[in-house]
């Protein structure tokens, strides 16, 4: 296990506002995500999940609900903020078996063999090294559990990310290039790599597919612009290459053209593609 945490994307999330400010909206995009995890997830009533970069709780809370008073899900997340707001939703909505525990996933010790099923929604992209991170994951899982999780399958095959990418390199020019493999939300697009670091750790029974979902950003087509290039891809880029206010308009007009590709009437609908795996604690 790594004794010190990747600090770049802990000191990232711990600080994440936006994530807390948006999560409505966050939401509402990424719920045929969560509808499709549940899905893949099958949990029968009276199992214990785990919910890996669980962020501000909705697939915590939604799976809370499939699995009933007798069963119970834990959310873990390394932020803090995110995990107050989870906290708060889960107490409003009055659900009463979830807990949220702020913990590093890459070294908490969650128990042994204390979980049915482990699952994430695009949380555990983010790991310094990721084959310890899931060493470590592995020992919470009851023989016999799964482990199903979503990732992006990569920056071309999703215009959510690579249309405000390029919008921001067409006003600001290019960025470093970076590792594609860096912890980071495509860090999971080449399926081999996954599977090589899932066996690494000690995992069964991979297996790795590609699926599409649609995103439903509500709002308009401007509405989305402005968020698309607020959070993600864009706004990295602005903040790195110094963009003012003039620079983001621009970038968020050429946004909006763009996403215009993929609206009707008022309504946006994003296609996506992400890589759905699972996996199995034991060989049997
Ligand atoms: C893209 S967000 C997804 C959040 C949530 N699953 C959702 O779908 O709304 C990634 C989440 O992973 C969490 N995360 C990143 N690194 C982590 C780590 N080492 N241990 C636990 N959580 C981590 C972040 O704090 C963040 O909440």
């Amino acid at each position: 296990m790594p004794d010190t945490p990747d600090t770049d994307q802990s000191e990232y999330w711990r600080s994440a506002q936006q994530w807390v400010d948006q999560q409505e909206t966050l939401d509402a995009m990424m719920q045929p995500v969560l509808e499709r995890l549940l899905t893949e997830a099958a949990l029968a009533p009276g199992v214990r999940v785990l919910d890996i970069g669980c962020g501000t709780g909705a697939s915590t809370m939604a799976a809370a609900q499939v699995v009933g008073p007798e069963g119970h899900v834990t959310g873990a997340d390394i932020s803090g903020i995110m995990l107050d707001l989870a906290r708060n939703r889960t107490r409003s909505a009055g659900i009463a078996n979830a807990r949220f525990l702020e913990s590093d996933a890459q070294t908490y010790d969650f128990g042994d063999a204390a979980y049915d099923t482990i699952m994430s929604r695009f949380g555990v992209m983010f790991f310094g090294d990721p084959v310890a991170a899931f060493a470590n994951i592995r020992k919470a899982l009851k023989p016999g559990g799964t482990m199903v999780f979503l990732a992006w399958a990569g920056l071309s095959a999703n215009p959510w990310f690579a249309i405000p990418r390029q919008a921001a390199i067409d006003v600001l020019g290019a960025p470093e290039p970076s590792d594609p493999r860096a912890p980071g939300p495509m860090a999971f697009q080449e399926q081999d790599y996954v599977a090589g670091i899932l066996r690494d750790a000690g995992w069964h029974n991979v297996s790795i597919e590609e699926i599409g979902v649609e995103l439903t950003p509500p709002g308009t087509v401007a509405d989305v612009a402005g968020f698309a290039t607020h959070l993600g891809p864009a706004s990295r880029i602005i903040d790195d290459l110094g963009g003012n206010d003039a620079d983001t308009q621009k970038v968020k007009a050429l946004v909006a053209t763009r996403l215009a590709d993929f609206s009707s009437g008022d309504v946006v609908r994003v296609p996506a593609r992400l890589n759905l795996i699972r996996a199995s604690g034991t060989g049997a």
